[in-house]
């Protein structure tokens, strides 16, 4: 049985936000399930400085979403960098908007929200001198850095369209994304320093848009190391920012005009350019950080992802800027210089809510209680994860170590397609159990149905799915609607299909319990098997590949790929090194194979399809509960595959 954890004092006294309270949540959860329409109408007029304020909420929905994707406050106006910086001038100009962190511990920058506005109008001129218009794409390829925040938000200002890279891909990943974007001005910088290493951002941008109809690489200085350099095209930033003007005036944009596009991986495919608009995104990023975080004005408030991904979007830059909070933003890794630098970080700034990922938590506590208790983490009051389930042990050392049992633990369920938090604890109303990510959030309406898509009641188990449209969602899949519509809403009829199982409980709790198609979190990062088989499949040696996810104690998931080799091939230390080299390329260095089987032939069907399941329960050591292999065109391979099991 799993015990239930009341929120401690700490979190509850002196919250200011709308809701305080459980009572105050179930309130308000029915309130907006009565009419979701009405209840984000109010919540984007309250939360969001509109030119025009919208009067429409949803129009259309799942049922319709092939012929259009359905829209939220589609006759508002706005532009959303006058949420994040210009209400806040006259209130909180001096604020710190943005605290830094470089690679160095106690290398630190400040940019209050008055330094923050002008940095981003400078960059917003440069923008349009370099012949940004709106609605173009701008990839932007940056280490965490303050100035890809500023990147963010300059485009967002002259109505361009971000498409952020993360760091870790490839140059080949990179040229992906710059060609389905179609952008023709890439911003990076010279290199990303990242504990004792150096990321080659620049170079890596030059052979990703070889040949590529890339017009302008504008490159930030970050370490001041050699780059190579194409004249005519790369521009160096600090020397045509310092010449711009700090006044300009941001673009007016419709509700649902597109803000960025961030590629996730799916289970087939390339990835896919998820777009978010901007009035519904805003709005939920907004109200999604307060609600969940119970952010208050003297908060020193520290999302630790990168902004590569959508949780440094959303929780990083959009939604605490929003709330003029001041947001901490880190460029390093959290075992540099040691596995104590994120508690080190939290004694020396005040960090009072602090958000990261199961992996980073149990890759800490596996270096000991002592690294965290020679800090002082008495400023700490919520403490945040995300981006996998969290093993019941890793939350409570979080939970008791971490947070000496002073701190509420909030366990965020969400995705790239949901732009903002779905299912998860408000810091201050929802009682916790370890390992489940709780309660849906207000205006969202989880539900599990089986595999015929019947709509399971009380506690069950199932697939998730979402039943309505909340403001925060993706619209479509850049330049490929029917891909969107595909994926998430063709398997049940109405329904927004996540990915995800699920259990809910008898007081109603989800307990995630992971992806249910080909997509593996690694890390907390998504990837897709399609993506890593392709790249596998490059290598000469290999006839056929099949890559399942495995239980990893510190990544949650590691991959197993099981290997065919052409004939006269033989499996070697050499041939794991060549697999784990195309992967590197095509991928990027974040991404790898843990465990390589080499086998003589996949298990198939009659009909030739391959049978991802034992091979996913082989690689779970579950080899002895295949089930039915009846189907198989040649049952003995199994049995060679069980008895080489590297599990
Ligand atoms: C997938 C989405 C949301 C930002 C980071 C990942 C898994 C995410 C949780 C959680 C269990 C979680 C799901 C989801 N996931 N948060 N709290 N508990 N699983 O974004 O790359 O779009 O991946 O991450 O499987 O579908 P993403």
């Amino acid at each position: 049985m799993s015990e239930t954890y009341a929120v401690p004092t700490r979190v509850t006294q002196g919250s200011r936000g709308p809701i305080p309270s459980a009572e105050a949540y179930r309130e308000t959860w029915l309130r907006a399930a009565a009419n979701p329409d009405r209840f984000w109408l109010q919540i984007a007029r309250e939360r969001v400085v509109w030119r025009t304020a919208p009067t429409i909420g949803l129009e259309g929905g799942y049922r319709e979403v092939r012929e259009r994707p359905f829209t939220w406050f589609a006759d508002g106006t706005l532009n959303v960098t006058e949420t994040c910086l210009d209400q806040h001038l006259a209130t909180r100009g001096d604020k710190t908007a943005i605290l830094w962190e470089g690679d160095r511990p106690g290398e630190t920058r400040t940019l209050t929200y008055l330094q923050l506005h002008a940095e981003v109008n400078r960059l917003a001129n440069t923008l349009v001198s370099l012949g940004v218009r709106p609605d173009d794409r701008v990839i932007l390829y940056m280490g965490m850095v303050p100035e890809l925040a500023v990147a963010m938000l300059a485009c967002a200002r002259v109505g361009a369209i971000h498409s952020i890279v993360f760091g870790g891909f490839s140059a080949e990943a990179l040229r992906d994304r710059v060609l389905d974007s179609g952008a023709r001005v890439v911003l990076t910088q010279d290199e990303g320093p990242r504990g004792t290493k150096r990321v080659p951002l620049k170079a890596t941008v030059d052979a990703g848009i070889e040949g590529l109809d890339v017009e302008r690489v504008l490159v930030y200085r970050r370490t001041g190391g050699e780059v190579p350099w194409v004249a005519g095209r790369d521009l160096w930033w600090h020397e045509q920012v310092s010449s711009a003007s700090p006044e300009f005036t941001a673009v007016e944009r419709g509700a649902e005009d597109p803000l960025f596009i961030l590629y996730t991986s799916g289970s087939t495919g390339k990835p896919k350019g998820v777009v978010h608009t901007s009035g519904g995104y805003l709005t939920y990023a907004s109200y999604t950080h307060q609600v969940v975080f119970d952010v208050r004005e003297d908060d020193v408030y520290a999302c630790v992802a990168d902004i590569g991904w959508i949780t440094g979007h959303t929780y990083i830059v959009y939604g605490p800027l929003a709330n003029g909070a001041t947001t901490f933003m880190f460029e390093s890794v959290p075992t540099y210089p040691d596995a104590g630098r994120y508690w080190d970080m939290v004694e020396r700034h005040g960090i009072s809510v602090f958000y990261t990922a199961p992996t980073a938590i149990r890759a800490i506590a596996a270096h000991g209680d002592d690294l965290v208790k020679r800090y002082d983490r008495s400023s700490l009051r919520v403490l945040g994860t995300v981006g996998e389930p969290i093993n019941p042990d890793a939350w409570r050392w979080y939970y008791e170590v971490v947070g000496e049992g002073r701190c509420t633990i909030v366990d965020t369920w969400w995705q790239t397609e949901t732009g903002g938090i779905l299912i998860a604890p408000l810091a201050p109303a929802t009682p916790t159990k370890p390992g489940s990510a709780t309660l849906p959030l207000p205006g969202i309406l989880p539900a599990l149905v089986n595999q015929e898509g019947e709509l399971q009641v009380g506690p069950s188990s199932g697939y998730l799915v979402i039943t309505h449209p909340w403001p925060g969602q993706a619209r479509t899949v850049f330049g490929d609607h029917e891909r969107y519509v595909s994926t998430y809403f063709s398997n049940y009829e109405g329904l927004y299909f996540t990915g995800d199982g699920a259990r809910r409980d008898g007081d109603g709790y989800y307990w995630i319990t992971g992806r249910v198609d080909d997509v593996l979190n690694i890390s907390g990062h998504r990837l897709g098997t399609a993506e890593l088989e392709s790249a596998l499949l490059t290598v000469d040696s290999v006839a056929e590949v099949a890559v399942v996810g495995y239980p990893h104690q510190v990544k949650g998931q590691g991959v197993y790929a099981y290997v065919v080799l052409q004939p006269g091939f033989e499996a070697s230390a050499l041939v794991e090194e060549a697999l784990n080299g195309a992967v590197r390329s095509i991928i990027g260095p974040f991404a790898r194979v843990d465990l390589f089987q080499f086998v003589p032939g996949l298990p198939k069907t009659r009909s030739g399809k391959v049978m991802r399941r034992i091979l996913r329960k082989v690689a779970e050591g579950e080899a002895e509960a295949l089930g039915d292999l009846s189907t198989l065109a040649d049952p003995s391979v199994v049995e060679v595959i069980k008895c080489g099991a590297k599990v």
